[in-house]
């Protein structure tokens, strides 16, 4: 015969056994674009009460722009999912030549003022003219956009995020590392363009109001706040090293 004790006992000892598997598997959230970790079982809220204009305590992010880590067993942030990767053809990199597209003016430009800054960086003065000259001249010849809204800068950054994980394919696969570490930075910068983009298109011009943007001029990082961060999130460089973007209309 069991007892009513005997039951209490089975219950007690079930809730325990509930609650310490609830304890295992408590939640760490990571932060996509910085990788600060948000670990319930060391913060006062859960993270899935805090409030929604909750902002990564690094970067600044979104609390969209977490993820759920749900064990440690956990695919690594770092490895890209085999289903997320478009087949990009053989090995013999023939593929990826046939891929290669003519430039239009804009991009022409963007690449030679990119160019321009990195000579900048080695302090090769006359090469950064030279590349800013042909930025300014492939600038001066890009047609005007019919539909240069802040929504499509939204749409036209999430397709980089995309598109990501196949450029990621094609650099390992061809065992180019500065092409991997450009995906690296370039992924996590683009993931905080297109949050503060969506943020700009939900709070307009509130979320701007007395307060800055800052650029890291070493990776492209934007902050938005009173001071710049005491380190980059993203490619961990002194505060010194962000610009302050004025002039704004
Ligand atoms: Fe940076």
């Amino acid at each position: 015969m069991v007892s009513i004790d005997d039951k209490q006992r089975v219950k007690t000892g079930f809730r325990e056994q509930v609650q310490g598997m609830r304890k295992e598997e408590s939640m760490r959230y990571i932060c996509q674009i910085c990788g600060y970790v948000y670990d319930d079982d060391k913060e006062k809220i859960p993270f899935d009460q805090l409030p929604d204009d909750w902002k990564c305590p690094l970067c600044g992010a979104t609390k969209t722009d977490f993820k759920a880590e749900a064990s440690k067993s956990q695919t690594p942030m770092t490895q890209i999912p085999k289903a997320a990767v478009k087949p990009v053809g053989d090995n013999t990199g023939a593929s990826e030549a046939a891929d290669i597209k003519k430039l239009s003016p804009g991009q022409l430009s963007a690449v030679c003022s990119d160019l321009a800054r990195g000579c900048e960086k080695q302090y090769k003065t006359e090469e950064a003219g030279l590349f800013n000259e042909l930025a300014a001249y492939f600038a001066s010849v890009t047609p005007a956009v019919d539909d240069a809204t802040v929504e499509n800068v939204a749409k036209l950054l999430q397709e980089d995020i995309d598109n990501y994980p196949n450029v990621r394919a094609v650099a390992d696969r061809n065992n180019d590392r500065g092409a991997a570490r450009i995906c690296v930075w370039g992924e996590k910068v683009t993931r905080m363009l297109s949050s503060l983009v969506n943020r700009y298109l939900n709070e307009g011009e509130a979320m701007l109001e007395g307060t800055d943007i800052w650029v890291c001029t070493v990776c492209g990082f934007v902050y938005i706040g009173e001071e710049p961060p005491e380190l980059c999130p993203v490619c961990k460089v002194p505060p010194y090293k962000f610009e302050k973007i004025e002039g704004r209309a």
